[in-house]
């Protein structure tokens, strides 16, 4: 459970200002807000960090469906501040600890005109950036609205390098585009990228969050949002000439964005700087703006690793259905087995058994249920419904199996977008989890959603994954997303929700032509800013892996790979591939096996977004520490100073890197693995490959 301990400091002081007041500061350290009314009433904010502007006066407020708009002729009328600095304690995370330390400003604002209506304005100034949100409050004259725009804007001060995707409606599985602001064109990307079951990108110009900002002086700016319930996903409408970027908040079927009643709050709107790109990374603002937990009891939560009858189904080697389609049927009306059928109960146990043999926690089986001949690109209900294993799957004599060898299933809900199917049989799907023994759940999207016209990104949608969210911690599962919204720190409230994927997987590097090198590098500064990502890391055979595309390559060496499961942090790892192509390298699959979940502490040791990033973690509960470092396609040294380990201690070392002629295209799978004795004063010195990486084990003596 989160706790609330240590030092609460707690000044709150609210005052009536006079009305000819029109702004308003607050600051941390190098951070400081100015919120402005300007000469016709219209409330805006700007941001600085260290005397320089990040964000010059940028305006807030909505354009309403009806009620006309709330952006306009208001004064303040009342001004609250208050301090901040608490600790508290994730149920699992990167750190075991967190600070919450800030400066709140909430202003009152009173439009001067007929309805005189109110709006206020929270804001949060951190160490590392902003947090502000809108709050409707209670009031006779606004109660039940539609908002057809929000209006917040962020004004940057000039063509800065941006980490981008496409501000697409239903998916954030997209390659990164690093380019200035100026040079945004969605379409162009949507246009070249892998041909999936939805893409909708009606703005050219928009691009996603958590946005990734670098500026030609060396500041590195985020801008995201926290605590995203019963409201759109935000994505930036970008202006190629004056680099102001504005909400574009994500519509429903009948164009508009959001239902509310008041009283009701937005979202955070969240804008994280620093002059140290590793600092970025080590934020939790966005996790302090967040909720804490609403799960009472969260000892049943527990982080893990599992394996998984999938990837085998991603590249070929068999299939989710059972029969090649719904028409291959035998005399009795009979699906004909196709004979490729991966969740099949031997092979299911076959993983059991690899799970248990190497103290892998988990086991995922995708394909079990009826379905699969007709679920992709087909815009139907009732594909699934959750609970009929097909006849080749004993669920009760694979339950019993794992049971036996101590391992957990998690089971696999694909929707195929249908979530009003999976609204209906939800309780049905948690009940048969639960009499079956299965602590987690990955769901799925994949296709255009039912309600037909509703967007993955839209209100609806946002409200369906927190639904499921619930019911699954109503039930004591632990649930992984696939497919939906990104996400923005709900892990905090619903810490069962340890996973969603949202972003392009290591799965493209099979159906597509891969992730580029400096994938991996940008999405820690991308996706994972809102929470932990499924990527499912671990590809071991790195060529010649996939049936249908001989030539198909993973952009990563080996030791890459390894390096994953500590730059891209999640609380459930997949460990990707097939036991087989473990069972090959049995020494490197060493890592996977000793790797931790769940951290004490972490630290960014060195990172810069699209080029490289060293992550060091200390395993929860112990003195050992693991690293992870990556690059990009150019090959580097990376310099890692143990001075995070504790003096006078000693460690046994073990550093998985890449061979010295190791190389993501012509050598992926050269490695080099070296047990060496370590302590607080040893600095290290790491060759990685083009596209390369290096895993360190180090472990208290
Ligand atoms: C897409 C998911 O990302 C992938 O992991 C899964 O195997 C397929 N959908 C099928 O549900
Ligand atoms: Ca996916």
């Amino acid at each position: 459970m989160n706790k609330l301990f240590a030092c609460v400091l707690w000044i709150v002081a609210a005052c009536n200002v006079m009305a000819q007041e029109k702004s308003a500061e607050a600051s941390m350290n190098k951070v400081r807000l100015k919120f402005t009314l300007d000469e016709t009433g219209h409330p805006g904010y700007a941001l600085y960090f260290d005397g320089q502007a990040v964000i010059r006066r940028s305006v807030l407020g909505f354009a309403l469906a009806e009620n006309g708009d709330l952006d306009n002729h208001f004064e303040i009328v009342g001004i609250e501040r208050k301090s901040i600095d608490e600790y508290w304690k994730p149920v699992w995370g990167e750190v075991s600890q967190i600070r919450n330390q800030y400066e709140q400003l909430m202003v009152h604002l009173k439009q001067t005109t007929e309805p005189f209506r109110l709006l206020d304005v929270e804001f949060r100034v951190f160490n590392d950036g902003l947090g502000f949100r809108y709050m409707f409050p209670q009031q006779p004259n606004l109660k039940y609205f539609v908002v057809s725009k929000e209006l917040t804007e962020f004004n940057l001060t000039g063509d800065h390098k941006a980490f981008w995707i496409p501000g697409d409606y239903d998916t954030n599985e997209y390659s990164y585009t690093t380019s200035t602001l100026s040079k945004v064109d969605a379409w162009a990307v949507e246009r070249k990228a892998t041909d999936i079951a939805v893409r909708v990108v009606p703005d050219q110009y928009a691009v996603q969050t958590p946005l990734m900002l670098k500026t030609a002086g060396g500041m590195y700016i985020n801008i995201h949002e926290a605590a995203l319930i019963n409201y759109p996903a935000m994505q930036l409408h970008v202006d190629r000439d004056s680099f102001k970027l504005s909400a574009n908040l994500v519509p429903d079927a009948l164009g508009n964005k959001a239902y509310l009643h008041a009283p009701f709050h937005t979202p955070w709107r969240t804008i994280i700087v620093s002059n140290r790109a590793e600092d970025i990374l080590a934020s939790k603002t966005i996790l302090n703006l967040n909720e804490p937990s609403r799960i009472k009891e969260t000892g049943w939560i527990k982080p893990m690793k599992f394996a998984g009858v999938w990837w085998e189904m991603q590249t070929g080697k068999s299939t989710w259905s059972y029969a090649d389609n719904l028409d291959s049927l035998d005399s009795k009306g009979q699906l004909i087995p196709n004979g490729k059928h991966g969740a099949n109960t031997a092979n299911v146990k076959r993983y059991i058994d690899f799970a248990a043999k190497n103290g892998i926690a988990g086991v995922l089986v995708e394909g079990w249920n009826t379905g699969w001949e007709d679920w992709f690109g087909n815009w139907k209900e009732n594909v699934f419904d959750f609970v009929t294993p097909y006849p080749d799957f004993d669920v009760q004599g694979i339950s019993d199996y794992a049971k036996s060898k101590g391992v957990k299933m998690i089971m696999h809900n694909e929707t195929s977008g249908s979530a009003t199917t999976y609204e209906r049989y939800a309780d049905t799907a948690f009940r048969f989890m639960k009499r079956y023994g299965y602590p987690a759940v990955k769901t799925g999207y994949v296709g255009k959603i039912i309600p037909r016209g509703e967007h993955h990104d839209g209100q609806w949608m946002v409200n369906h994954y927190e639904r499921i969210a619930q019911k699954a911690a109503d039930y004591k599962v632990m649930l992984d997303s696939h497919e939906p919204n990104r996400p923005t720190g709900l892990h905090r409230t619903y810490p069962n929700w340890m996973a969603y994927e949202s972003g392009r997987g290591n799965e493209y590097n099979a159906f597509s032509d891969g992730n580029h090198p400096d994938h991996e590098t940008i999405l820690p500064f991308t996706r994972l800013m809102g929470g932990p990502m499924d990527y499912t890391p671990g590809i071991f055979k790195l060529r010649g892996y996939a049936s249908y595309a001989p030539a198909r390559q993973v952009h990563t060496t080996l030791a890459k790979q390894l390096a994953l499961y500590v730059t891209l942090y999640s609380p459930l790892q997949m460990i990707a591939d097939l036991p087989e192509n473990y069972e090959a390298h049995p020494d490197a699959f060493q890592f996977i096996k000793d790797v931790a979940v769940d951290w004490d502490d972490t630290k960014v040791v060195e990172a810069e977004p699209g080029a490289y990033i060293t992550t060091a973690r200390k395993a929860k509960g112990t003195e050992n520490w693991f690293i992870g470092a990556i690059t990009n396609e150019e090959a580097r040294t990376a310099l890692i100073p143990l001075n995070f380990l504790q003096k006078g201690k000693k460690y046994k070392m073990s550093i998985y890197r890449d061979a010295n002629d190791a190389d993501w295209k012509s050598n992926p799978e050269a490695y080099i693995i070296e047990h060496v004795q370590a302590d607080a004063k040893t600095v290290l010195r790491l060759k990685l490959a083009p596209g390369g990486g290096a895993a360190i084990s180090i472990v208290a003596q």
